[in-house]
């Protein structure tokens, strides 16, 4: 592979930056890249203690104390707690340290703490065409698909190496010869809420799995509508990258593409294959973490009701300042739900807290929560959920 002088002289920088340089270079040799691209963000994945345990704080730490630092704007996925209101929400205390621990080593590296699946909507908003080296699968492909931005969907480490070096290997979904759709998939049935995007896109990964679709029939979709598509097809797939015709960049296509359809017989049977068990325990919206207009939808269903079981509403910190000035985190508390920062029902430790069964509309909830939470599902639309905890 090709590299530039200052390139090369990571190679010999010594510490953090020479360990991230050489990963950079041995991914790019593996996957043929022949030079690479500066980056204008990074997103490290890797944060709750649930998915990296002992082994990864210690690497951090180690990370950290040998001088890793960013050297571009790199922001934070999701933590395994609230980091601020862990003890109210129920979160164990041990667990609660470690990720404690895991949060400083990011900091001292200079990574911008928004433990949040949604950098685009907390002062991270890329370019179009812009390249990137992001990890969260639902953020890879929002930033892929939605924006036109260029990712691939990077593991934690190698997010981790871009954001200190500056570049990453420029192969994959960085250049335009890979980005050409696959599949047409040709969508008869009227989609009308986020569950119903989170659900066609479950279907959807579950049959394209790491190619690219090319959407048809869909006529208007919301920004969160969106992001609850592409989530939830990073999940029962991998997909990276979708087009929408009409509605996203780049979606003007000739090609002839083998064609599948989506009417209302696949919709039935992806939501009976989804929904696994029968009274949530724990009701959750906010998978990716919810835009200042769902937690509106939830304060409003809210409002002068109170819960009659857990009820969550994940987003970032800084969606919860918004939430706060508008009053809607005042309606939700008062009825006895939890605007919960930092984390999420999947990768917080929920099966050691005594849940069985969650309530979720979120197309990639549902698919990580029987294996990685063990839990059972109940997936709905937001308002049938919120209004079934009340
Ligand atoms: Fe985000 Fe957690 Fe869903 S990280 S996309 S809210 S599984």
């Amino acid at each position: 592979m090709y590299l530039t002088k200052e390139q090369e002289s990571l190679l010999r920088a010594g510490g953090a930056r020479q360990k991230a340089m050489e990963l950079l270079v041995k991914l790019g040799d593996i996957y043929g890249a022949e030079e690479m691209v500066p980056v204008g963000s990074a997103q490290a994945a890797g944060v709750s203690y649930k998915s990296i345990g002992d082994p990864g704080l210690e690497f951090l730490e180690g990370f950290a104390e040998e001088g890793a630092k960013v050297s571009v704007p790199t922001f934070l996925n999701p933590a395994g707690i609230d980091l601020i209101d862990w003890k109210d929400v129920g979160f164990p205390q041990a667990f609660a340290e470690k990720q404690k621990r895991i949060i400083s080593a990011f900091r001292k590296m200079g990574i911008v703490l928004t433990a949040s699946c949604t950098p685009y909507l907390l002062g991270n908003l890329p370019r179009y065409k812009e390249h990137l080296a992001w990890s969260e699968s639902s953020a890879v492909s929002f930033a892929n698909s939605v924006i036109g931005a260029r990712t691939n969907r990077e593991g934690g480490p190698s997010a981790l190496a871009a954001g200190i070096c500056g570049f990453t290997p420029k192969h994959g979904l960085h250049l335009d010869e890979n980005r050409k759709p696959d599949y047409m998939i040709n969508v008869e049935k009227k989609l009308e809420t986020s569950s119903d995007f989170g659900l066609l896109g479950n279907y959807v990964g579950g049959v394209v799995k790491d190619k690219i679709p090319l959407f048809t029939g869909i006529k208007r979709a919301s920004t969160d509508q969106l992001k609850a598509l592409g989530a939830a097809m990073a999940a029962s797939g991998a997909v990276a990258l979708y087009y929408v015709e009409g509605l996203t960049p780049d979606s003007d296509w000739d090609e002839k593409l083998e064609t599948l359809e989506f009417g209302d017989e696949n919709y039935e049977k992806t939501k009976d294959v989804l929904n696994t068990g029968e009274e949530p325990d724990l009701v959750v919206i906010g998978c990716p973490h919810a835009s200042i207009t769902e937690i509106r939808k939830v304060s409003r269903l809210l409002k002068g009701k109170s819960v009659k079981k857990p009820l969550w509403v994940c987003t970032s910190r800084a969606m919860k300042v918004w939430s706060d000035k508008m009053g809607f985190t005042k309606i939700i508390e008062k009825a006895g739900g939890h605007v919960v920062c930092d984390t999420c029902m999947v990768v917080s430790p929920i099966e050691d807290m005594g849940f069985k069964c969650v309530g979720t509309n979120s197309g990639k909830a549902a698919a990580y929560l029987p294996g990685f939470c063990k839990q059972k599902v109940v997936f709905s639309s937001l308002k049938e959920l919120v209004e079934g905890a009340s």
